[in-house]
């Protein structure tokens, strides 16, 4: 989908994982509404790539390499956003990983860790770098990115489930800890969306696919687009109201 930039209003914001899919298509939401965008992704062609579309659209954008499992990649993303546009005024901390489908007693340690260090310690770092940015100018906006499995359990993705809820707890600490400073820190939890991770989870169940359209009370995926417009309204002052706050975007699936 292209990128229409409404209005370049000075502010800028991070995406990590924003090469692809979900992250992507939050980069391209918050392009729309006038963000300038640093976006960072392990995938440094992809991270370029999608910059490029962006600035295609007329907005703003740089794509650079950067783990989020690295403390000092997450502090060169906050340093590129704020040397290259002047300032950082939102972070989307989007990167994150999957397993293959296992049952719990079966999840081997290094895929765990693996994972934890991505979904969990990825998000901390970055966190921390963007806090100690957004405590010298006294705001900021942060938001995460769980799951509907960061609110509910699911079979054959333990590692994954526990990874998201320690995010949702993560972020509702945090929120806590930075409300009064001016942070406002909150946590989108999407339902499926048809990317390459989802890929992850369909792969071995031809079924799997269908059956999910099936179970779904929308009867569809989520669209990667609709993440996009939810996290780009939580980033905006019209969600001024909401700390710590876990933004379901499941088309009803936890309403089940
Ligand atoms: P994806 O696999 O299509 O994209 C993830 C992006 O993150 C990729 O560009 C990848 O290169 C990047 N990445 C992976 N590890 C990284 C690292 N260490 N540092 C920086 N970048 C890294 O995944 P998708 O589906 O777009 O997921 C994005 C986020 O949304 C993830 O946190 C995922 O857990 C979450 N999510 C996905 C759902 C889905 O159904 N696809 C549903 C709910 C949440």
């Amino acid at each position: 989908m292209p990128v229409l930039v409404k209005v370049n209003d000075g502010r800028v914001s991070i995406v990590t994982g924003g090469a692809r899919g979900i992250g992507l298509a939050v980069a391209k939401a918050l392009a729309g509404d006038g963000f300038a965008v640093v976006v960072g992704d392990v995938d440094e062609k992809g991270a370029r790539a999608a910059a490029e579309a962006i600035r295609a659209g007329g907005g703003r954008a740089l794509g650079i390499r950067s783990d989020v499992t690295v403390a000092a990649d997450a502090k060169a993303l906050v340093d590129l956003a704020v040397n290259e546009f002047g300032r950082l005024d939102c972070a989307v901390n989007n990167a994150g990983i999957a397993l293959g489908v296992k049952p719990m007693a079966e999840i081997d340690d290094e895929s765990w860790n693996r994972l934890f260090a991505t979904n969990v310690g990825g998000v901390r770092n970055c966190m921390r770098a963007e806090i100690a940015y957004m405590l010298g100018v006294g705001k900021g906006v942060i938001v995460n990115m769980a799951s509907t499995l960061g609110v509910v359990g699911s079979t054959g993705c333990a590692a994954y489930v526990a990874s998201k809820h320690a995010l949702v707890g993560l972020t509702k600490a945090a929120a806590l800890d930075y409300a009064k400073a001016g942070i406002r820190i909150n946590v989108a939890c999407p339902g499926p969306v048809l990317t390459a991770m989802a890929q992850v989870f369909l792969d071995g169940n031809p079924k799997a696919l269908e059956q999910t359209e099936a179970a779904m009370p929308n009867g569809r995926f989520i669209q990667a687009e609709e993440v996009g417009a939810a996290v780009a309204w939580l980033c905006s002052p019209a969600s001024s109201g909401l700390f710590g706050h876990a933004l379901v975007i499941d088309g009803g699936w936890t309403a089940i």
